[in-house]
């Protein structure tokens, strides 16, 4: 936990420079990082969905990822209240799409798939249905389900490129691919849970970066050149915080290498803390590390503008506002290009126009009484 006294000295105006790729063409460098909430009954956004996302942009966030939202295959949400970007999901994010661009905002869905990360047995889902997973592993468990069949694994690389065409024609401004986490493309990339021993799997993690690439190309051969590929890792694991995919930077260009040559627009690094290197001998985090190795834009992510990091979201502790200096500084120093803000806009969404105004005293603290709610 930092101890850092509240305050901005220094100046965040460079949070506020505007930034292109390819089509979209933000404002600002704060995104509104990607955030479940269950308020999807069957799939569907409802309308306090498109007015949760509106205020966001009305507060001055430059793009906004949703919350993870799921491709059409059997059981890859777990959750009835998950929300869905095929059939009926797709009448919801329409509104909340024109809601959020007609506050002048921009969004993009992060597309998921759970795979073996299911509390329950099926969760609602079709008992007669498959788990897809690499290699019918649920961490740290052991055996759940069949591993994916080539034709399940071509199925649902051509359900990840069915929700980015949707997307495209409902007029999201970019895609996020959700792969971090310990969720099914992470589970191909996690030796542990992909024991395969075909193309879809092997030795080293670049094999094993194989089903991210080819989600990517499909994406990419669904949506054309211009709207901007976004992809989420993480080195950490919800089943297990201290793995690492990516222990060198050797291993991390291994990883990196398969999904820029597939035509990987941005890398969107999730961290748990921002300040914190990833590899000894170099500040750099991780989004640095990734920008430096594969010479793309990055996203950083990680308790900014909080004193706690996300596990003390499972906590009662109240997370009191930060300063973003060290985040700044690091922007300036050119390691990573947009800043990913999560739980300090669930609870307050006017967090990045009270920072750009230098309102450091009107930021409000987090606690998670603010779930229960789309505030
Ligand atoms: C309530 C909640 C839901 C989340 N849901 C998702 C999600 O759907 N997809 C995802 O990639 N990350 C998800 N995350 C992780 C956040 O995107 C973010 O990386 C994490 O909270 C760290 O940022 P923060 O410290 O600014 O909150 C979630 C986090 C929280 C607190």
């Amino acid at each position: 936990m930092r101890t850092r006294k509240q305050g901005t000295a220094m100046s965040a105006e460079s949070l506020f420079t505007p930034f292109t790729i390819k089509s979209l063409s933000l404002p600002n460098r704060i995104v509104m990082a990607p955030m479940t909430r269950s308020f999807s009954p069957g799939g569907i956004p409802t309308d306090d969905v498109a007015a949760y996302y509106r205020r966001r942009a009305e507060g001055g966030v430059g793009l906004i990822f949703t919350e993870g939202t799921a491709i059409e295959r059997p059981a890859a949400k777990s959750n009835d209240a998950h929300p869905d970007f095929f059939g009926h999901g797709l009448t919801g994010w329409s509104k909340v799409f024109e809601a959020v661009h007609s506050a002048g905002g921009r969004i993009a869905p992060q597309l998921w798939h759970v795979g073996s990360v299911h509390p329950e047995e099926k969760d609602g889902n079709d008992p007669n249905e498959p788990i897809d997973s690499p290699s019918g592993i649920r961490a740290p468990e052991g055996a759940f389900g069949q591993p994916m069949t080539e034709e399940m694994i071509q199925d649902t690389i051509d359900a990840f490129a069915a929700s980015a065409r949707h997307a495209q024609k409902i007029g999201a401004d970019a895609i996020n691919i959700h792969a971090a986490h310990g969720y099914l493309i992470d589970q191909f990339f996690w030796a542990l849970t992909n024991r395969r021993d075909d193309r879809w799997g092997g030795e080293d993690i670049g094999s094993r970066s194989r089903f991210a690439a080819e989600v990517i190309r499909a994406i990419r051969s669904a949506v054309g050149p211009d709207l901007p590929i976004i992809i989420r890792l993480s080195q950490w694991k919800q089943q297990d915080y201290t793995v690492r995919l990516a222990t060198t930077p050797t291993e991390m260009h291994a990883w990196l290498e398969p999904m820029a040559d597939a035509g990987i627009d941005m890398f969107d690094c999730s961290q748990r803390r921002f300040w914190e290197p990833e590899f000894e001998g170099s500040d750099l985090n991780f989004a640095g590390w990734v920008k430096k190795i594969s010479g793309l834009p990055t996203i950083t992510v990680g308790s900014v503008g909080l004193d706690a990091e996300f596990l003390s979201f499972f906590t009662d502790r109240k997370m009191a506002p930060a300063p973003v200096d060290e985040l700044v500084r690091r922007l300036e120093r050119g390691d990573f290009d947009l800043v990913a803000v999560g739980r300090a806009l669930l609870g307050d969404p006017h967090w990045a126009e009270k920072i750009r105004e230098g309102r450091a005293s009107e930021l409000l603290a987090f606690d998670r009484s603010v779930m229960r709610t789309l505030t």
